[in-house]
């Protein structure tokens, strides 16, 4: 790929097809997200209306660093406080695909809010193509892929879909990235799945159980950190298991570490990681976090699993 030609044919794209307009974008503190914005930015400046909605959902001090990573490079993000909304919606749930659809349709019920409010006609998204092509293959119906599920943005919200990305693997994304100056804090963050830690909660999601899986997933974040995996984080099982504490039975959580090495997400093996950084991870759980009795470190490569758990 030539790196400098598809951002200039991106920009041009891009302030071609808005026009005189204004556009959206909703930024996650992913990768795909941010790289998009930046392009949009470049191609139509504070037309371009930057928000971050925080679902709830997203890893322990998210929405402020993104915030401020953005803010550094000139480009103003407003956060939208929506964590009641999403937590409504997924309320009684523990199907996984009734999980993904009920955070969809709050997601875009808030966006659509958003478009309407700030008078906007186009929505700037960072699907890329792994995205599409597991939604097609029926591996799963990723957040964003908008006529898998049914949505007609147009009807639905009055608002029309670019993405700039969505012929791009995770990598490529990377190298547009870094081309266009994003900082190392976002470049080298850890895919984040589109429906946040809802993804690594089995069972219902509540505050609460969210609560314990950011908790647990920033302690396998710092504590991986020198080896950079692909992507490192815990989950939440539905069931309990028994442990004990000073001397009594206890009934807790289970925690599942889960660290991947993959280059593009389409695949991806276990991280071989040294046996003591596995074992603290474990210790700092379980004394950090009371509720959990378990910690378990999952091996299976993608295929036959897929990297995040539902
Ligand atoms: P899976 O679990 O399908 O994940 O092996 C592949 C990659 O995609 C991320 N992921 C998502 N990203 N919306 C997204 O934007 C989603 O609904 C979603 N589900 C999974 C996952 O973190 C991994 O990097």
């Amino acid at each position: 790929m030539d790196t400098r030609a598809f951002i200039s044919e991106q920009i041009e794209f891009i302030r071609k097809t808005v026009g005189e307009a204004g556009a959206l974008s909703a930024l996650s503190g992913g990768v795909d997200s941010s790289t998009c914005t930046l392009l949009a930015w470049r191609a139509i400046g504070p037309r371009l209306k930057v928000v971050f909605i925080d679902d709830g959902l997203m890893r322990e001090g998210e929405p402020q660093q993104v915030k401020s990573i953005f803010a550094s490079l000139g480009i103003p993000v407003e956060i939208v406080e929506a964590q009641a909304d999403f937590f409504k919606a997924l309320a009684g749930l523990v199907d996984p695909e009734e999980k993904r659809k009920a955070f969809r349709e709050a997601f875009y019920t808030t966006l659509g809010r958003l478009v309407r409010e700030s008078g906007v006609k186009f929505l700037i998204q960072g699907t890329i193509a792994a995205d599409i092509i597991e939604t097609r293959g029926g591996i799963k119906t990723q957040h964003n892929i908008l006529e898998q599920i049914g949505i007609d943005p147009e009807l639905s919200f009055g608002f029309k879909v670019i993405e700039p990305l969505k012929t791009l693997f995770k990598h490529e994304v990377r190298e547009v990235a870094r081309e266009l100056g994003l900082p190392e804090a976002i470049l080298k963050r850890m895919p984040f799945p589109g429906p946040g830690l809802a993804a690594r909660i089995l069972g219902e999601v509540t505050p609460e159980r969210a609560a314990i899986v950011r908790r647990a997933t920033q302690i396998v974040e710092e504590e991986v950190s020198p080896f950079q995996p692909f992507q490192a984080f815990a989950v939440l099982l539905a069931d309990k298991g028994t442990g004990v504490e000073k001397g009594q039975r206890k009934f807790g959580d289970i925690i599942i570490i889960r660290s991947v090495e993959s280059r593009d997400a389409m695949t991806a093996e276990p991280s071989p990681l040294p046996w003591e950084v596995l074992m603290r991870i474990t210790r700092r759980i379980i004394e950090e976090i009371p509720s959990v009795a378990r910690v378990a470190y999952e091996l299976t490569p993608k295929p036959p699993a897929t990297i995040e758990f539902i």
